[in-house]
């Protein structure tokens, strides 16, 4: 069926695009846990899809069972995002989101991501050009602004992008000039949802279930990024709140090591084991995190080189950290 953003269940819980995070075996490891997740590859170039670079294309692939699956492009040229459009159509992908929230340095340079923002007929215009190239829905994942914005200023762009054919909105409460520092607002983001007619998810800081209780508000969902890292059972406490029930996640790094092993799999599966095990070294890091001595195991896991290595190395910190106990993070 024909994947449209409005007629998805609310709330909605959607998996943040992280690049260097959310590729293919990330997002089938958060489908495991919390099924219903919408998942975003990670931003990948217009220019380099256009032009048939192979990482281009890597990142975009994926399986099944990551539907639905938002491909997220960016770029500065309306033209190649129309070309691209129809190249992710024809790859199976469900909707296609245009980053228009990147930050970092080299991005806003280009006049791409968050650069947008100081071009606001141009954001229109990309969008604009891309849901004509193609029958899919056309999302785009913003901040609140460049250095600063205003009420105005901020539903004029939303408003701009809605009228050039938008249907989905995914908000971060910062601006660019902010990049990752102090707190996400969402008053903004609830005035977006009130002025606009398509859905709009808010995302920023995004902790624990008690946080998407205070968050959530109006909103038709929310976005999550960096909490699920070392911690993918977090979506599936998140999907349990939305459907009335509780989760009880693991607790202990024993009760989590089925889970990683599987996340190891699925990575050696996706780049080979040479890549996929050097991928991993973060995400084992971050599953540590809070264990007696966790520089120490640290320095061990960003060290492996197969998934033997790793098995061996955490079944050697369960055994020396009675049992791997955490101190809880998940609430
Ligand atoms: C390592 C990293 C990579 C990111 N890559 C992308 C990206 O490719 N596309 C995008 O729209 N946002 C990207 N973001 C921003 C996230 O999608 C999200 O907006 C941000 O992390 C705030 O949400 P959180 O507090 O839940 O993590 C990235 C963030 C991080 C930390």
């Amino acid at each position: 069926m024909t994947f449209r953003w409005k007629d998805q269940k609310k709330p909605m819980l959607c998996l943040a695009p992280m690049e260097g995070y959310t590729d293919s075996a990330y997002r089938q490891l958060i489908k495991t846990v919390a099924p219903s997740t919408i998942v975003y590859t990670e931003f990948t170039s217009s220019d380099g899809l256009k032009y048939g670079s192979k990482n281009s294309f890597k990142k975009i692939e994926f399986k099944e069972g990551e539907r639905p699956l938002i491909a997220q492009i960016f770029g500065k040229y309306p033209e190649n995002f129309a070309e691209c459009a129809k190249i992710l159509e024809d790859m199976g992908v469900d909707a296609i989101d245009i980053n228009m929230g990147c930050p970092s340095g080299k991005v806003v340079a280009s006049c791409h991501g968050s650069a947008l923002f100081r071009k606001p007929e141009l954001a229109q215009e990309i969008v604009y050009q891309t849901q004509k190239a193609t029958t899919l829905d056309v999302s785009v994942k913003m901040r609140l602004g460049f250095d600063c914005y205003t009420e105005e200023t901020l539903l004029e762009f939303a408003k701009g992008l809605e009228a050039a054919g938008a249907k989905h909105l995914a908000v971060h409460g910062r601006t660019t000039k902010q990049q990752y520092t102090g707190t996400a607002d969402f008053d903004p983001i609830y005035k977006v949802k009130e002025a606009l007619g398509i859905s709009v998810v808010g995302n920023g800081d995004i902790k624990s279930v008690a946080d998407v209780e205070r968050k959530l508000g109006i909103l038709d969902g929310v976005m999550i990024g960096r909490a699920t890292y070392g911690n993918p059972w977090f979506m599936a406490q998140v999907e349990a709140y939305f459907n009335g029930q509780e989760y009880n996640p693991p607790t202990t790094l024993a009760e989590m090591l089925p889970m990683i092993l599987k996340q190891c799999d699925l990575s050696c599966e996706f780049k080979g084991e040479k890549v996929g095990m050097m991928e991993m070294r973060k995400h084992l890091a971050n599953y540590i995190h809070g264990i007696p001595n966790a520089a120490k195991y640290r320095f061990e896991l960003v060290r492996v080189e197969t998934k033997k290595d790793a098995e061996d190395a955490l079944s050697r910190i369960i055994e020396e950290t009675t049992n791997g106990l955490l101190t809880p993070v998940l609430q």
